[in-house]
């Protein structure tokens, strides 16, 4: 590589490596790739440029190629003369393998033609004409440097920014998947409630007419019969639709999670459903230690009061309704049971009866909607929980509730302060 005789006899080496170029601390040393087939050459200029810079050395083009596939380099310095391969020929395969390495050719002279062929083809960051003084050579290494550190942060960055675009492309991906599952829940909601407000229509209409004809035959049936049913049918619509909407706001509800012990969700569902429980002497039996949950209460509460009043109001007359309530941490979740010893649901009805407007045979309570236990599972559902039937026979029934101990986007609030979710 002919590194200047000054420099490479004995007296400048040993006194270049008393005093090497300094190191510069805290930064990632360019990786620098010495290419010569005379391997005294290399040794100098490993010795001399070693503390600066994390040398690597090749005696050939091809050796050169082995080292670049195997490791990562920053530059490549080249003779210009080598046996077999010459550097300006190395250099263009380089740019062709690795583009973003740093190329740098040492020429003698009469190498005129071999630098424009570098300079053309091989895309060269530089050429230095020997013989090469340490100092012109760390000059143009550092220059190289700075161009490999530039490099070096541009792959970093299009490293993140592809990360942060996979990342977006899979938020993306799932969000376009609970649009999509939103719609179809919205559809088959809309299919089902236009479905189910036709019968209702139909007996105001019915009875309506029925009037109008009575009203006509002044001998025939009294009007006012067929107007109290048109009443009372209308009156149940209005229920209908009242519910309706408490079943949208399940999962609507602006209402931020908090802290709240089951206990005290409990409380307020017995004090609501008062009169029912009353009304049957039923019986609620809780755990003695019902844990604390990061919670809706308002939602979670909606939850428990369909399968209290469902407990109680499928019972039958001669049993006197028992609901026992128990809660266990498993893992990341807490399981809630709700048990009874009402009717019973067959087997084939265990999913179903959480659909809307779905009522098992053997009938609705009087002025049921079919729409409690959907309820239900959206309050559950908007909690990032599941709700089945676990067990169930005509001596009574269990509801399992898991409950994730953190929902998604649960935040907590402070106590009667509202926050979105
Ligand atoms: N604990 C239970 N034991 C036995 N059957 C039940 C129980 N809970 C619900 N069912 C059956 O499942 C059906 C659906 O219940 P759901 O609470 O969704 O509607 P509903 O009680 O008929 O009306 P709503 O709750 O809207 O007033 C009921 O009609 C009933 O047949
Ligand atoms: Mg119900």
């Amino acid at each position: 590589m002919d590194i200047d005789p000054r420099i490479s006899d004995p007296a400048a080496e040993a006194e270049a490596a008393r005093a090497p170029v300094a190191p510069r601390p805290g930064r990632a040393r360019s990786r620098v790739l010495f290419v010569d087939d005379e391997a005294d050459q290399l040794r100098v200029l490993q010795d001399l440029m070693g503390d600066r810079y994390d040398v690597r050395t090749a005696t050939s083009g091809e050796e050169a190629l082995a080292v670049l596939s195997a490791g990562k380099v920053d530059v490549v310095v080249s003779d210009q003369r080598m046996p077999g391969m010459d550097g300006a020929e190395l250099l263009e395969r380089v740019r062709e393998t690795h583009p973003d390495v740093i190329r740098i050719l040492l020429t003698g002279c009469g190498d005129q033609g071999a630098v424009r062929r570098a300079v053309n083809e091989g895309r060269i960051f530089y050429y230095l004409a020997k013989p090469v003084t340490v100092e012109e050579l760390d000059i143009v290494l550092q220059k190289a440097d700075q161009v490999a550190r530039l490099v070096r942060e541009r792959e970093s960055l299009m490293l993140r920014l592809q990360e942060a675009n996979a990342r977006l492309t899979r938020a993306n991906e799932e969000l376009e998947e609970r649009v999509r599952e939103r719609t179809r829940d919205l559809e088959s909601f809309v299919y089902t409630v236009s479905h189910d407000l036709q019968n209702p229509l139909a007996t105001i209409a019915g009875y309506a007419g029925a009037a109008r004809d009575a009203l006509r035959q002044p001998d025939g049936p009294a009007a006012e019969a067929f107007l109290g049913k048109v009443e009372s049918t209308t009156e149940r619509m209005r229920e209908l639709l009242r519910t309706l909407l408490g079943f949208a706001r399940a999962r609507l509800a602006g209402e931020g999670y908090r802290e709240e012990p089951l206990g005290a969700v409990l409380d307020r569902v017995q004090e609501d459903l008062g009169s029912l429980l009353a009304s049957r002497g039923a019986r609620i039996v809780r755990d003695p230690d019902l844990p604390v949950l990061l919670c809706r209460p308002t939602l979670l509460g909606q939850a428990m009061e369909n399968l209290i009043a469902n407990a109680i109001q499928y019972t039958p007359a001669e049993r006197v309704p028992e609901i026992r309530i128990s809660a266990r941490k498993v893992e990341a979740a807490t399981e809630v049971r709700v048990s009874d010893n009402a009717r019973g649901l067959p087997c084939e009805d265990w999913q179903r009866v959480f659909d809307l407007f779905y009522s098992a045979p053997g009938g609705r309570a009087s002025g049921g909607t079919g729409l409690g236990l959907a309820i239900c599972r959206r309050a559950v559902e908007a909690h990032g929980g599941t709700v089945i039937v676990e067990a169930s026979s005509a001596e009574g029934s269990t509801f399992l509730l898991t409950l994730p101990e953190v929902p998604p986007r649960a935040v907590p609030v402070p106590e009667g302060q509202a926050g979105t979710v």
